[in-house]
């Protein structure tokens, strides 16, 4: 589909930390179908910051069922939109915003007896946040164990809010905080969820791991790549695990030498593009389809072109693409034909991409 921002009233902004912002928005009537989301989605949000315009994509932290469109921000040294965010915004002003996507998420079902276990990072708590309201909210037979690392107590986003989960879900709800900057009395619960951390939360905490019905993994990077490992290495089917990432790593030096190869020689191909039930003929002009689609004035989605929050996503239905980051599409996406456009390359005369697949 092609790229639509709806224009949104800010309806508040709720300092949830020193350096974290929620931001509330007004949904005007009419548009409330086209803004439901599934716990664990996120919105893409454009603003002009000093005549540059800025994308980006941000975590819902509400549960669907709490009727609100809430997303969270934390500054990061030298954000322009963090800071923006932090420094500038109010309520009454109008941002921006795409409708609410993303496969970070399962099915909910109430009759479901399910156990789910989440390691978050900082503001990676934001869609796990989501994920915990609903799982507990939607399916009382559930169970969820979260494991989140902090610097330290000043720096964790929704301390009260998890507490009062806790309590409102007891013994359904197991909550762990790490601390890297603060030292407790359990060593375990002191330094960050590097791998070692993740080993041993997993091995003392979680009873047994073939049980676990879905693990969710939102954080830096770091901290990401250990859990993920740490699941790995005991077997953990992968359609389980569930990764959201907010920023991508860089392509390793191979993996670029081979795009800037395959780029250079698909430079004058032509593809055909389908965007909102028209096809074009347009020529890979760019480094990648999504920009070449653009160049050629379609008005093909994006916020991130970073590989990682899919609003680029389009399905290959002819020819061969290479693709260098995927991290924003499931295996079952990428088996089904789907491609991440700002990083993809064409091979080969003949490709046909659809957006609206
Ligand atoms: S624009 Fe985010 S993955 Fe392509």
């Amino acid at each position: 589909m092609a790229e639509h921002f709806y224009k949104l009233r800010v309806a508040e902004i709720v300092a949830e930390t020193d350096e974290a912002n929620s931001i509330r928005f007004e949904v005007p009537e009419g548009l409330e179908d086209a803004f439901r989301f599934k716990a664990g989605q996120h919105l893409s949000v454009r603003v002009d910051i000093n005549g540059e315009e800025v994308r980006r994509n941000y975590s819902l932290c509400v549960a669907p069922s709490e009727d609100q469109l809430k997303v969270t921000v934390k500054r990061i040294a030298g954000g322009v939109f963090s800071n923006w965010v932090g420094d500038n915004l109010k309520a009454g002003d109008t941002l921006d915003v795409m409708t609410p996507h993303g496969s970070f998420t399962v099915d909910f079902d109430p009759t479901a007896k399910r156990r789910y276990v989440a390691f978050a990072g900082g503001s990676g708590i934001t869609p796990v946040m989501s994920l915990v309201k609903t799982a507990l909210g939607t399916e009382p037979d559930s169970r969820f164990t979260l494991f989140y690392g902090n610097r330290d107590a000043n720096s964790i986003i929704f301390l009260e809010a998890l507490a009062s989960l806790k309590d409102k879900y007891l013994g359904r709800f197991e909550l762990y905080h790490f601390l890297s900057d603060e030292e407790g009395d359990v060593d375990l619960f002191n330094g960050m969820l590097d791998r070692e951390t993740c080993d041993e939360a997993i091995d003392h905490l979680v009873d047994e791991v073939s049980s676990i019905d879905a693990w969710f993994i939102c954080g830096p990077g770091p901290m990401m790549d250990a859990a993920e490992a740490a699941l790995n290495d005991r077997g953990v089917p992968k359609d389980r695990i569930h990764i959201e990432r907010f920023l991508a790593g860089r392509p390793s030096a191979a993996l670029a030498a081979q795009m800037a190869q395959l780029q250079e020689k698909a430079a004058g191909l032509t593809l055909s593009v389908t965007l909102d039930g028209r096809t074009r003929k347009v020529e890979f002009t760019e480094a990648n389809i999504l920009d070449s689609a653009r160049e050629a004035g379609l008005p093909a989605p994006f916020a991130c072109k970073a590989g990682v929050c899919a609003t680029c996503r389009a399905k290959v239905t002819k020819g061969k693409v290479e693709m260098a980051a995927r991290y924003g599409l499931t295996d079952e996406e990428i088996a089904a034909g789907y491609i991440l456009t700002c990083q993809s390359v064409p091979v080969g005369e003949g490709v046909a991409v659809d957006y609206d697949a």
